[in-house]
């Protein structure tokens, strides 16, 4: 939720991340204590500026900024931190909500220029969607589903990357895979069917050549199935890298003959499968369930116990297409799994269910093509929901939802997404 917390992910920044971070936190308490930390952190950040550059700072904050090479307007807005803090610290005036907020962004501004990335600050208003999904600070708790965004690039000319909380990425796994033959897609009422097969160009060719280009750009979630248990640990071990944010394990794809959806309807194998992963991975492992099975409940807590860090769903349904003129299935793979609108009280009432037995946070998806659809998940006590086939009839769908979503928090009076999480009421 912080504009700060990205410091965390780097060590480098270790010696003035927290004071940062500690001033954005004031600011919900004192305006004072806010200005005042602004200028301890802004202290410690120079300093490692000045030791990344090789030189020796001056002794004092004035001089700091004056030898730092910086241009004048950056210079200036580090002054009026030092002017600020150095009257924060002798008690001379009282700060307004205005004057700290203008010191934190003009202390951004100096740790945009450290870490050289141009992110950009939002002010609390406009944080309304902020939040934290296992310690991955998102812009909004709206993802786009796995398989229906590609590696999240192709988008780019419709929707703001950053603005989404991730990208759940198309399916990887250990070997590349050309998917299943024939026809993949048929249109249903609200929905779709799908039988792709799990293509994709295996974690090798991920790693080297697509990471490389979409790290920077959002938050990278890694969707990953395998034929064995082995395979997922294997997986979540090579992708135990820099620019993965977290990695789902896909326990529930209906379109392949080994894997994915026999770990995902049996409990001892789900569980197996996640610990395979936390064994072999730093990252946050979330797991992704199958509405394929009598309890969800079941495997979801079997999930957490084994030490799943969140929980996804659902996938999609399995389902089937009849040709009446060649009396053939439509599919060449004969079954499907359905998604789109059609799933949607289906996957809300597993999330809910879900919710009700579970501690670990819950994205939710389903048939969400609207910002009143992903208002129910966050009822039903999903923290975060994702967006896919609604993806492919309009592609900035998920742009849409942010908005209208904030719509609906403000028309509701409430300042931020969280305040309605599993707020559902019964009487
Ligand atoms: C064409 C297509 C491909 C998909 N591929 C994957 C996949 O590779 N991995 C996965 O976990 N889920 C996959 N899914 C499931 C979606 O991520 C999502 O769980 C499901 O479609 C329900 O959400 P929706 O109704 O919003 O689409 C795919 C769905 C579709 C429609």
């Amino acid at each position: 939720m912080n504009n700060f917390d990205f410091l965390n992910a780097n060590p480098q920044y270790r010696s003035f991340s927290k004071d940062c971070i500690d001033a954005e936190r004031a600011f919900q308490n004192s305006y004072d204590s806010c200005v005042k930390l602004v200028r301890s952190a802004l202290d410690a950040a120079i300093k490692f500026f000045y030791a990344k550059n090789n030189k020796v700072a001056p002794d004092n904050l004035f001089d700091m900024i004056e030898n730092a090479n910086l241009d004048k307007n950056l210079a200036d807005k580090l002054h009026y931190c030092r002017k600020l803090g150095n009257a924060a610290l002798h008690n001379e005036q009282e700060f307004s909500k205005e004057d700290a907020l203008q010191c934190l962004k003009n202390l951004f501004a100096f740790v945009n220029l450290i870490d050289n990335r141009q992110r950009n600050f939002k002010t609390c208003a406009e944080n309304i969607l902020g939040t934290e999904l296992c310690g991955i600070k998102l812009n909004t708790p709206i993802f786009a589903a796995s398989g229906t965004f590609g590696f999240g690039e192709e988008f780019a000319d419709f929707v703001n990357l950053e603005r989404l909380g991730g990208v759940m990425v198309k399916c990887i796994t250990l070997k590349p895979r050309r998917g299943n033959d024939g026809v993949r897609i048929t249109e249903t009422p609200s929905g779709m069917l799908n039988a792709i097969g799990l293509e994709n160009p295996g974690v090798e060719k991920f790693l080297t050549k697509i990471l490389p280009r979409i790290k920077d750009k959002m938050n990278v979630i890694v969707n990953i199935s395998g034929s064995s248990v082995e395979d997922y640990g294997r997986l979540a071990k090579l992708l135990d890298v820099d620019g993965v944010a977290a990695i789902e394990l896909n326990i529930s794809c209906p379109n392949v003959k080994d894997g994915g959806i026999i770990f995902g309807t049996d409990e001892i194998q789900a569980a197996k499968v996640t610990q395979a992963a936390k064994k072999n991975t730093r990252k946050p492992v979330i797991v992704k369930l199958s509405p394929n099975v009598t309890d969800i409940t079941k495997i979801a807590r079997a999930c957490e116990t084994a030490g799943a860090d969140c929980l996804s769903l659902i996938n999609t349904l399995m389902g089937m297409e009849i040709n009446i003129h060649t009396w053939r299935p439509t599919l060449g793979n004969i079954t499907g799994g359905l998604s789109g609108g059609a799933i949607k009280p289906v996957a809300l009432r597993m999330v809910w269910q879900t919710a009700q037995v579970v501690k670990i946070p819950i994205i939710g998806m389903g048939g969400i093509r609207s910002a009143n659809d992903a208002a129910e998940f966050f009822l039903a006590g999903a923290s975060a929901v994702a967006v896919g086939t609604a993806n492919f009839a309009e592609p900035n769908i998920t742009m849409t939802i942010a908005d209208d979503l904030i719509k609906y928090l403000k028309s509701c009076g409430l300042n931020n997404i969280n305040e309605l999480i599993g707020k559902v009421k019964f009487r």
